[in-house]
Order: C-alpha cells, then sequence, then structure tokens
C-alpha cells in the first residue's frame, strides 16, 4: 500500500467564511503516452509531456462557510456561464476521492465556474485543463487554511490532487515540460504526481509549436476510463509499457541534445503506439479517420520534400497535433493553410505552444 499521509491537510485552524480564488490552468500533449492504470489513477508506465498555452480552462470557485458541515458536498457547476448538470458526476468523484486529504470539502458551499479557451466538444479533452484548474482553486483554498504549506509542497499536492481527477491533468499544473511515473532516470519522478522535467532543455525546444487540427469534433468514441481498462488483458500491454519506459530514457536525451530527427522518430512512434494499442483490444476501436491518415501522409511527404522537422502525435481521437520548433513557423503555417486546412472540420486548427503551466488571476 501506498503511503500518502503526507497530503493530508491536517493543520486546520481556522476556516475562511467565504470569497473566490480564480485560475486558469492548460491542457498538455503527451510525447510519451499515459495509456494503462491501476487503481487509484495511478499509471501503468510513465509518461512526458509538453503543456501548453493556448488550450485552457479558467475556474472560478466560490466558497461559501455552511453552518455545520454537510453530509454530503454541496456545489453548483456553471460551464460557460450555465449549469451544468452532467459535468456534476465526475465532479462529485472527484471530490469524494480526494476528500481523505482535503478534509474540509464538506464544511463549504462551492459556485464553480468554468470556461475553455478551445471550442467545446471540439474533441479536446478538457479533463487535463478542468481537472487541473479545479484542483489548483482548491489548494489556493487550502493555503488560506494552511498559510504554512510551502510553494513547493503546494504545486506538488496540487499535482497530486489533480491526477484524481485526471490522470493527465497532474501534468498540467507546471512547464515547459512535466513527466510522470517512476522513471529510473529521472530522479524524484514518481507515480503519484508529476514534476518538472529535471534537465535543461535544448534551445531548439524553446517555444515548441503545437497547432491543433480539429479533424472531427465529434463526441469521443471510447472515454479515456474505458481506453485504460482496454489495456488490461491486452496481449501487448507488459512490452508496452516496458516500450513506454524506453522511449521516455531515449526523449530524455533528445531533449538535452536538441536531436529533432530522434524526437520525430519517438513522437511519432508513441502516437500510432497508442492508436495501435485501441486497435489490438478487446473490443477494439479506430479513432483515426480517413482525414487524420491523409494529413500523416501529407507531414511525411513534405518532410522528405522540405527537410523540415515538423512532425505529428495524436491523442485518443481523430485530431491531429503538428509539432514543430519556433523557426519554422511561417512555413509551416503556410504548409498548413495551403494543404492541410481542407481536412480539418470546417477549416478549424487551434494554434498553441509549450506554455508554463497554472496560474492564479
Ligand atoms: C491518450 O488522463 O484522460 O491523452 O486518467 O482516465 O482521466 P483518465 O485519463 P486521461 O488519459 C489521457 C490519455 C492520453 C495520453 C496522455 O495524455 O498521456
Amino acid at each position: 500500500m501506498n503511503d500518502y499521509s503526507q497530503f493530508v491537510l491536517a493543520n486546520i485552524s481556522k476556516l475562511p467564511e467565504a470569497g473566490t480564488i480564480t485560475c486558469s490552468s492548460p491542457s498538455n500533449i503527451a510525447l510519451v503516452k499515459y495509456w494503462g492504470k491501476r487503481p487509484i489513477q495511478l499509471p501503468e508506465n510513465p509518461s512526458i509531456s509538453f503543456t501548453l498555452e493556448a488550450c485552457k480552462t479558467t475556474t472560478s470557485l466560490q466558497y461559501k462557510k455552511r453552518n455545520e458541515p454537510g453530509e454530503d458536498f454541496d456545489f453548483e457547476l456553471l460551464f460557460e456561464g450555465k449549469p451544468k448538470p452532467d459535468f456534476k458526476p465526475k465532479i462529485k468523484s472527484f471530490f469524494t476521492r480526494i476528500e481523505e486529504y482535503l478534509p474540509v470539502l464538506k464544511q463549504y458551499t462551492f459556485v464553480i465556474e468554468t470556461s475553455n479557451t478551445f471550442p467545446h466538444s471540439s474533441g479536446i479533452a478538457s479533463s487535463a485543463s478542468g481537472m487541473s484548474a479545479l484542483a489548483f482553486c482548491l489548494m489556493q483554498l487550502e493555503r488560506k487554511i494552511n498559510p504554512e504549506i510551502t510553494d513547493e509542497e503546494c504545486i506538488v499536492k496540487t499535482s497530486f490532487l489533480a491526477r484524481l481527477g485526471s490522470g493527465s491533468a497532474c501534468r498540467s499544473l507546471e512547464g515547459p515540460i512535466t513527466v510522470w511515473g517512476t522513471h529510473h532516470e529521472i530522479p524524484k519522478s514518481n507515480d503519484a504526481y508529476a514534476i518538472q522535467f529535471p534537465y535543461e532543455v535544448h534551445q531548439n525546444f524553446k517555444n515548441y509549436q503545437d497547432t491543433i487540427l480539429l479533424i472531427d469534433k465529434g463526441e469521443k468514441q471510447v472515454s479515456s476510463t474505458v481506453g485504460h481498462d482496454l489495456m488490461h488483458g491486452h496481449p501487448f500491454a507488459n512490452k508496452r509499457f516496458e516500450q513506454a519506459s524506453i522511449n521516455l530514457t531515449k526523449l530524455k536525451e533528445i531533449l538535452i541534445s536538441g536531436d529533432l530527427n530522434a524526437f520525430i522518430e519517438v513522437v511519432e512512434s508513441e502516437a500510432l503506439t497508442l492508436h495501435a494499442m485501441m486497435m489490438t483490444s478487446l473490443p477494439y476501436f479506430i479513432l483515426m479517420k480517413p482525414n487524420t491518415l491523409t494529413v500523416i501522409n501529407k507531414i511525411w511527404e513534405y518532410r522528405k520534400k522540405t527537410g523540415s522537422k515538423l512532425c505529428f502525435t495524436l491523442d485518443a481521437g481523430a485530431n491531429v497535433h503538428l509539432l514543430y520548433p519556433d523557426s519554422e513557423k511561417n512555413e509551416v503555417l503556410s504548409f498548413i493553410t495551403s494543404e492541410l486546412v481542407a481536412y480539418c472540420q470546417n477549416g478549424q486548427y487551434i494554434c498553441d505552444k509549450i506554455g508554463l503551466g497554472a496560474k492564479i488571476l
């Protein structure tokens, strides 16, 4: 059993009466993918991601002390200004999971107001930015209750709580690159929370760009919970978990050395492996669309023709993330507008880049 008693808020003096905390937290894009977990929300393999900047959630948490602590959590949820009852069960189960570590939740009535910078149902997962933003707000409340907590302890616990909301959320709090999951070559890496990539990153990755092509904005065919479950009893599971660790070792060297050809190889292979895992599970899924494949082939042609370092990665969906150095921005953007936009649903794409994580607003 893991001992996470260090994360229990014990030092409760006076509870603040009422107030509002507002913060923003970004999405992130995994380079080595987290796919497969064991209870509760512990990853089967380590993962590493670029924190994004433009795709983010802004959350404000209004809190008001109740006269008596209630039997149940008391919160309202507004998404983009309107009540959103279908998000409530997810928040309720998040509260249930984290109550052990934040035992004041039932002493408050909350109003949670949240909105995303990216279009709703764009196929961009909002759980990473949404859960990290909420965990961040809650930790600012904890800070008022226990002002002794240090910045370092606060960020670690925020990531720990965010993970209990959604695994990938724990990688969104800091930037530009974070690692989650124990890896023998990354000191302090662990399964309970993410840490910043602890080495100096090569200049080539400074301001690295991520343009997200919205290929298919339909509702996700496979929820992440179902998706991760597919790795239980999957015939290739153990090999895949080993491979993720090996890829993280490679990526560590690549991020330090700035070897962009090697970067392309690891990142694209990770994306295709994630989808290969889905195609070879029972039940099986194909989450790529014909346009996803067309775009991938176009990227490969473009690279061959121009020597560009543009590459792609995928989430558990049809959208394509185009990753490329800042120095190629103009050329790649004109390639996107002339050749790729036609394959995006309603011509939509989002320009993002590597960012620095959550902040108080
Ligand atoms: C394919 O973090 O959404 O994006 O822990 O069940 O909330 P839960 O899953 P989630 O899974 C993300 C999977 C991925 C890869 C990644 O981000 O590492």
